[in-house]
């Protein structure tokens, strides 16, 4: 009998749900996916919400950070997570670059992450002029999460990857960038590496769903990113990742043992080829023996 959890509530996720769960209380979760089975896996633990982070950057794509992940590349991702997705709700990140410059350009990125991946919704980062961008997405018809605190993509203006708001004025400063994208028509907005007071006395300022990472309990959802929930990489890990799970070690495991197998020739065994019938091999050899003159030794020189 299998241990797998059973999902009792298989209904799509929707922007009104979700601010349903904030009210009734109800703690959401939300997870990234970066491919097909990523995304079944997401949709088999029955989360609420499942990103395609630019994180992929990293998890996926080796590269040092999320600055240099392209919309191509992001959207070539989000489409193979939506093909595993049906039930919750899938925001597509917009990358580092692809949508700063001008209302346009953010428009015209978030409807590529629509229209060709299938998104429900995007996300970007940040406050200032980037809540503008997100009242310009919104307007044009695509729902939009926001990200306050560590924002990534700003990283090393931000003073490298630490903690956010951890003075009274950068407190304010990350509330108003809050609130600014509350605002600008944000339906949830997430709070990254951020003092848990702080959170705290943000998130019961809004109205619309807080998903928190590193910005402890006080909010309405938790977000960890797969490969670190799942322990799929080994290194350096933020203080908020907590790991469920070794699987880069049982990965290891799997493709070491195949690979004693193969050198002891221990695999493939009898179960793992295909027969030919008898008559069919007396045939080939007599084929063989008639074309090259040689005889048929069965060998993998055919
Ligand atoms: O890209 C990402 O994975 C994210 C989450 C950490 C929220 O932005």
């Amino acid at each position: 009998m299998s241990s797998l959890p059973v999902i009792l509530d298989t209904r799509p996720m929707t922007l009104p749900r979700l601010l349903d769960k904030r009210e009734a209380g109800e703690p959401i979760v939300m997870v990234t996916a970066y491919d097909f089975p990523s995304a079944l896996t997401a949709e088999r633990a029955g989360v609420d919400v499942v990103l395609v982070g630019d994180s992929a950057a990293n998890t996926v794509l080796g590269y040092d950070s999320t600055v240099p992940i392209s919309v191509d590349e992001l959207l070539m991702l989000a489409a193979a997570v939506r093909r595993g997705l049906r039930t919750p709700l899938l925001v597509g990140d917009l990358p580092f670059g692809s949508y700063e410059i001008s209302d346009a350009q953010a428009i015209a990125t978030a409807q590529r992450f629509v229209k060709e991946a299938g998104c429900d919704a995007i996300k970007l980062e940040g406050g200032g002029v980037n809540a503008e961008r997100a009242r310009a997405i919104v307007r044009a018809g695509i729902p939009v999460m926001g990200h306050v605190g560590l924002t990534p993509q700003t990283a090393t203006a931000l003073g490298g990857w630490r903690a956010q708001g951890r003075t009274a004025d950068r407190a304010l400063e990350l509330a108003k960038d809050a609130l600014d994208l509350q605002e600008a028509g944000c339906f949830s907005v997430v709070f990254e590496a951020i003092p848990s007071e702080v959170a705290a006395v943000i998130s019961a300022k809004m109205h619309v769903p807080v998903i928190g990472i590193g910005a402890g309990p006080a909010v309405d959802g938790q977000v960890l990113v797969f490969h670190d929930l799942l322990g799929i990489y080994s290194g350096h890990a933020a203080r908020f990742v907590k790991r469920y799970a070794s699987v880069r070690d049982e990965m290891i495991k799997g493709v070491s043992a195949f690979a004693d197998e193969v050198r002891a020739r221990r695999y493939p065994e009898e179960e793992h080829g295909y027969t030919m019938a008898p008559d069919e091999v007396a045939r080939l050899a007599e084929l063989v023996r008639e074309q090259t003159g040689e005889p048929f030794t069965g060998g993998l020189s055919l």
